[in-house]
């Protein structure tokens, strides 16, 4: 069942999202060559328990941590440990948290020092597919139309779009109803309305679309061992324009 959020509900996420997108700007000054993952997931875990939040990942289905950080050929999950960021690599780093009793959730790709011109390109183009899927997340459009901009434009670049891993209805839950395919056709699925809430985030691989999970039931890696990268925002599907809860802007003026 999709849920309508009332105004008031959607001022409390609004503020769970803004808390997501705080804790990616005060990690935006940490992130550089050298520091380990697990770090930055304490880092993450003190600033939402000092902002009166709670991290949402943590025990969720029994995940171990705060923060899912994402390396290059990790699609997603990637569970923080004592590996180092490396000159180079890509981090997506996904963030959820509980503020009075509702989640906020939103992935960004960070890059570590000189990053090879075409995953550069790759990083630039999933941002842009998020961007293209969310403007459709108007009232009277339907969820299909969301999917159909983002494969569009992942294809256009001759990537691929991860099929086994959806964007979400998010709320009360950190996973509701609808699921959001990052692929679709036109006019199918869900008519939206104003007051839904949704998670959409594209996971673009730069070669081909099959990802495997390892043996410790989480990380999930592209079959071909290309990068990938992954962007999230929660985002209410208004009348004429969507608004979007999380917000990149504090995190790239802190980008250097
Ligand atoms: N943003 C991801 C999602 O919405 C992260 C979930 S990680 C988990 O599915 F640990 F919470 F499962
Ligand atoms: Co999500």
């Amino acid at each position: 069942m999709v849920f309508i959020k009332t105004e008031d509900e959607i001022e409390i996420l609004k503020k769970s999202n803004m808390l997501v997108s705080e804790t990616h700007a005060m990690l935006t000054k940490e992130i550089r060559e050298g520091i380990s993952t697990i770090m930055l997931d304490k880092l993450a875990e003190e600033f939402i328990r000092d902002n009166g939040g709670i991290p949402g990942f943590l025990n969720y289905k029994g995940y171990p941590n705060t923060l899912c950080v994402s390396i290059n050929d990790v699609v997603v999950h990637g569970i923080p440990g004592k590996q180092t960021l490396k000159n180079g690599d890509i981090v997506s780093i996904d963030c959820g948290v509980i503020f009075n009793g509702y989640y906020g959730d939103s992935c960004y790709t960070f890059e570590i020092g000189n990053v090879d011109p075409s995953i550069k390109e790759l990083v630039k183009n999933t941002k842009e597919c998020l961007y293209k899927g969310i403007e459709k997340a108007v009232e009277g459009n339907y969820l299909g139309d969301i999917g159909f901009e983002i494969q569009k434009h992942a294809e256009n670049c001759g990537y691929s779009v991860v099929r086994e891993l959806v964007g979400h209805g998010i709320g009360k839950n950190l996973h509701e109803d609808p699921e959001i395919p990052n692929y679709g056709k036109k006019g199918r699925g869900l008519k939206l309305k104003e007051g839904m809430v949704f998670a959409i985030e594209p996971m673009i691989n730069l070669g081909k679309k099959e990802i495997y999970q390892e043996n410790d039931g989480w990380t999930i890696k592209t079959k071909d061992g290309k990068p990938s990268a992954h962007f999230e925002h929660s985002v209410v599907v208004r009348k004429n324009k969507v608004e979007i809860l999380s917000d990149f802007s504090i995190i790239e003026k802190n980008i250097k």
